[in-house]
């Protein structure tokens, strides 16, 4: 009788708790190897997740193995998931073309892609940061696709340097595009004074603005931004999108000219603005920064460091990539961060960290491994 007693006891206990795993009571492990419901490690990296109709949906770069793996063999994969623990593999939903001379042929770059879906017109609407292939870093494009459906396929529409023919609304240097050939040397006061003034803003008038690290925020009114790294990494610029998130408007502002940030992530907490990103060490990682503001337009403050206590210079071996609201909790966000592998791109890890407060300004602290306890409600 004993006997059987324990049995069902430990039946409902494993239906109890395996219920509950199921349900979201699992746990994040930042930095290990994050496995997909096959069983297979995650490949979505430089990603973000818009969450529609009670579903997270998860946008990374499929990186592939080997020192090649970081250029776009495949395309942009996505992952479903209701609890943010457990991620099922929804395909390639936008793929690189076999087509010669295409903008987004295999082979070029697609990083840091970003989906919102676009209330007014019905569709999912993806941003990312374009090099065509065989040309470097050097376009410093920002491109969209869109797709009725959020898990794709996603039609390529178009590929741009932002904000052509237009000074950015807070401009105070010199608007005059016919700049000094003089060569000034990187990082002296002249060269600062220069990018402050507008050097590269000047230089890139005509062509349009340059775009590297990028992401999206869509405010509260519907209103979307195309934050990116531009003026040769030097410069964040912010660019509000049109009505249907498929074109620049021409408005947009310079956030600390000459302060090398990359990897922006934003995101809104009691009415205030905050972006967290990196300094500019490519693949390695470096010290984050974390900014807030009043408004997307500006004035962005800068704050320091967000990490504390040990790598906290290092933002834990990672580098920002977005930052995400928590469902159906207050003030609860998800940092997201990489950990890359440039050796072997499919190996990067996923860093996710929860925000912490302290009088309303986020830091981050380094969990081993956390739940959703560590949030309030
Ligand atoms: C990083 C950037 C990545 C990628 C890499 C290339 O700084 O954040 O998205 O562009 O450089 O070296």
């Amino acid at each position: 009788m004993k006997k059987l007693v324990g049995i069902i006891v430990a039946v409902i206990a494993f239906v109890f708790f395996g219920e509950l795993l199921a349900n979201g009571e699992g746990d994040f492990f930042p930095g290990e190897k994050w496995f997909d419901t096959d069983s297979i490690h995650i490949n979505a990296h430089g990603g973000g997740v818009c969450y529609y109709d009670g579903i997270y949906f998860w946008f990374g770069e499929h990186k592939t193995s080997g020192r090649g793996g970081n250029s776009a063999q495949v395309g942009v994969r996505c992952y479903s998931s209701v609890n943010l623990y457990d991620w099922k593999n929804e395909g390639v939903v936008l793929n690189v073309s076999s087509a010669e001379g295409s903008e987004i042929e295999k082979g070029c770059v697609i990083e840091r892609p970003k989906v919102v879906y676009n209330k007014a017109t019905g569709r999912f609407v993806m941003w990312f940061h374009l090099e065509r292939k065989g040309r470097g870093y050097n376009d410093a494009y920002t491109a969209v696709a869109v797709s009725d459906k959020i898990t794709g396929p996603y039609s390529f529409v178009k590929s741009v340097r932002p904000n052509a023919g237009t000074w950015p609304l807070d401009y105070s240097g010199v608007r005059d595009t016919l700049i000094s050939t003089k060569k000034l040397e990187w990082w002296t006061p002249e060269f600062n004074d220069a990018v402050n003034d507008g050097l590269f803003v000047r230089r890139d008038f005509s062509k349009g603005q340059m775009s590297r690290d990028m992401t999206l925020f869509v405010d509260d009114d519907g209103t979307a931004y195309h934050i990116h790294s531009s003026e040769e990494n030097l410069t964040l610029h912010i660019s509000k999108l049109t009505g249907d998130y498929i074109s620049f408007t021409n408005e947009w502002i310079r956030v600390f000219p000459g302060g090398h940030n990359e990897a922006p992530a934003v995101f809104k907490y009691k009415n205030r603005y905050f972006m967290i990103t990196s300094g500019c060490t490519g693949w390695d990682p470096n010290e984050a920064r974390l900014a807030v503001a009043d408004s997307m337009m500006g004035h962005w403050t800068y704050l320091g460091n967000p990490c504390v206590g040990e790598d906290a210079n290092k933002t834990f071996y990672s580098q920002s990539t977005y930052v995400l609201p928590v469902a159906g909790k207050n003030d609860a966000f998800i940092f997201m961060a990489d950990r890359w592998n440039p050796s072997n791109p499919i190996d990067g890890r996923y860093v996710w960290l929860p925000l912490m407060f302290n009088n309303d300004v986020p830091y981050l602290k380094w969990f081993e491994s956390w739940n959703f306890n560590v949030f309030h409600d």
